[in-house]
């Protein structure tokens, strides 16, 4: 846990540096809503908005420091019931729009035809990652023996200002070794995928001139 984050971000980076240099035109979601809208909707939108909470949640749990809210008056145990509360139901619902994605390219033929390696490698890798953060979360939903935000939290935070502290790793449970290091996978697979699309929010589409879709005029040849 001292090295590989920085192989594994030098991928991630390197990655999409490459993929935008060779692939600019694959650059995209690859959408199959064109092929079939109905089953899209419900499963993508439960894993998008679950994604995006589940996030925030990270950011707020792992970002932000425990010496943070003790300054604003959240005890750790406000901390930890208010972070299930919302972290769970939001990986919970971000799973089943993932499973229904996946259950949508294995039973639709048309979808499953359009489906390449890399989306499979994608979605499965998706799925281990937030099984394992659900179940690491399960085991310790009491938050007895052991506190992320003293172990995993700092060791994160101090890879980003080059201060490594492997140790900090060597005690954490099993599961959250899982989770933390099948991501890793997820983020060297990342730039190879449909999930460059991530880093590339339609913000121009609100901008942007209409198009004017006009009846061709056929007594002008
Ligand atoms: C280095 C990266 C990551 C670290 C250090 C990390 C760490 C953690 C920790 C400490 C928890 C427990 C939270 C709690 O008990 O409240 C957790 C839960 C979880 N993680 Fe991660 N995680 C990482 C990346 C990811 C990624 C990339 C995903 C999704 C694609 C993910 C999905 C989840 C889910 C679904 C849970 C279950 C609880 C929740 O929804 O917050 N994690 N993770």
């Amino acid at each position: 846990m001292g090295v590989l984050p920085y192989i594994v971000l030098t991928i991630f980076i390197g990655g999409h540096i490459y993929r935008y240099q060779k692939d600019q035109f694959g650059w995209t979601t690859k959408s199959s809503e064109f092929l079939d809208k109905k089953s899209l909707k419900i499963g993508s939108h439960m894993f998008h908005w679950g994604i995006i909470f589940v996030f925030l949640g990270h950011v707020l749990g792992i970002i932000v420091p425990a010496g943070f809210y003790d300054s604003i008056g959240v005890s750790e145990q406000m901390y930890h019931v208010v972070a299930l509360i919302f972290g769970i139901p939001a990986g919970l619902i971000a799973l089943v729009g993932l499973v229904l994605l996946c259950w949508r390219r294995i039973n639709m033929k048309r979808i499953k035809k359009t489906t390449s390696t890399s989306d499979w490698v994608t979605l499965i890798v998706l799925l281990v990652v937030m099984g394992t953060g659900l179940i690491a979360t399960f085991f310790n939903v009491d938050s007895s023996g052991f506190d992320y935000r003293t172990t995993i939290a700092p060791w994160l935070r101090g890879l980003f200002i080059f201060n490594v502290n492997p140790e900090l790793m060597v005690e954490v449970p099993v599961w959250f070794k899982i989770h933390v290091l099948s991501s890793f996978s997820l983020y060297v697979v990342w730039p190879f995928t449909r999930l460059v699309h991530a880093f590339s929010l339609p913000f121009m589409y609100f901008r942007r001139s209409y198009v004017v879709y006009r009846k061709l005029d056929k007594s002008h040849p």
